[in-house]
């Protein structure tokens, strides 16, 4: 299990490729698998169909699809939002459909996620947001100061910490969520529709965030339905149509 001295964040920040060196073939191994899943929700909503998917460490990966294909589905099943019909979800070597109560929770704090609308506590400072997580999860509070402000610079957002969410524009507070779920230094990041909300210059900032996070080490998975960002990436892409999923680069 992760603990909080696993990681040192402020040299992972300051000099991203100096935490980590060339993988092994054993750290290449998959992070997350999924074995033929299929999810149905309760009220008969087919959204994934025998869905086969290995993710290695250190992969960038695009789930695309149009809406309702199941993207957010297929994300929900990795952190255990959800669990599958039919089929094993595996992430971090556990299997997601045995864990339950803490044992859950304690899977979750080694995978950040990071939502289209944020969700921003609207009465906490950006700081305050970000420092949320890690009092939550018990750590001490030199420990929350010394992640702080490294994971704040690393979204550029160190000047604007004392800034309440409201007085954000919509691609500060997208990089604020980013801050929130990267703090605790999870190896994987989940991202959902995470440029959703953002206009071509703001959803490249974003982009360029979460490389710089995948080039120290961090796996990362994140749905779109924005093509551009896409074809202009060359990273590997998978598409969701009706809950299938093709290997489309
Ligand atoms: N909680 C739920 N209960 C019932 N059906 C659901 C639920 N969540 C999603 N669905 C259905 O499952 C299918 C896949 O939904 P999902 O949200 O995964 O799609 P998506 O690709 O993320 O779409 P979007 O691009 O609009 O976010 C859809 O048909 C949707 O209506
Ligand atoms: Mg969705």
């Amino acid at each position: 299990m992760t603990t909080v001295s696993d990681r040192p964040i402020s040299s992972a920040h300051s000099s991203p490729r100096s935490l980590h060196t060339v993988p092994t073939a054993t750290q290449r191994d998959s992070i997350v698998r999924l074995q033929q899943v299929t999810k149905v929700y309760t009220n008969g909503s087919r959204a994934l169909e025998n869905v086969n998917l290995q993710v290695r460490r250190g992969d960038f990966l695009f789930v695309t699809g149009p809406s309702g294909s199941g993207k957010s589905t297929l994300l929900k099943l990795l952190y255990g939002a959800e669990r599958p019909t039919q089929g094993q979800v595996q992430v971090h070597d556990t299997n997601l459909c045995d864990l339950r109560g803490d044992r859950l929770s304690m899977l979750r704090r080694r995978i950040g996620v990071v939502f289209q609308d944020y969700k921003l506590i609207p009465r906490r400072t950006v700081a305050e947001n970000v420092a949320f997580v890690l009092q939550a999860q018990g750590y001490a509070r030199r420990e929350i100061q010394r992640r702080l402000l490294p994971t704040l610079k690393m979204v550029g957002l160190q000047d604007k910490a004392e800034r309440f969410p409201d007085q954000l524009s919509g691609g500060e507070q997208q990089r604020v969520s980013i801050a929130r779920a990267i703090v605790s230094t999870p190896p994987i990041l989940l991202a959902d529709e995470p440029t959703g909300n953002l206009d071509a210059d703001n959803s490249w900032q974003v982009i360029k965030i979460l490389k710089k996070l995948n080039a120290v080490g961090i796996t990362v998975i994140i749905t779109t339905h924005d093509d551009r960002l896409v074809r202009m990436s060359n990273n590997p892409v998978v598409q969701l149509r009706n809950g299938r999923l093709f290997h489309v680069k």
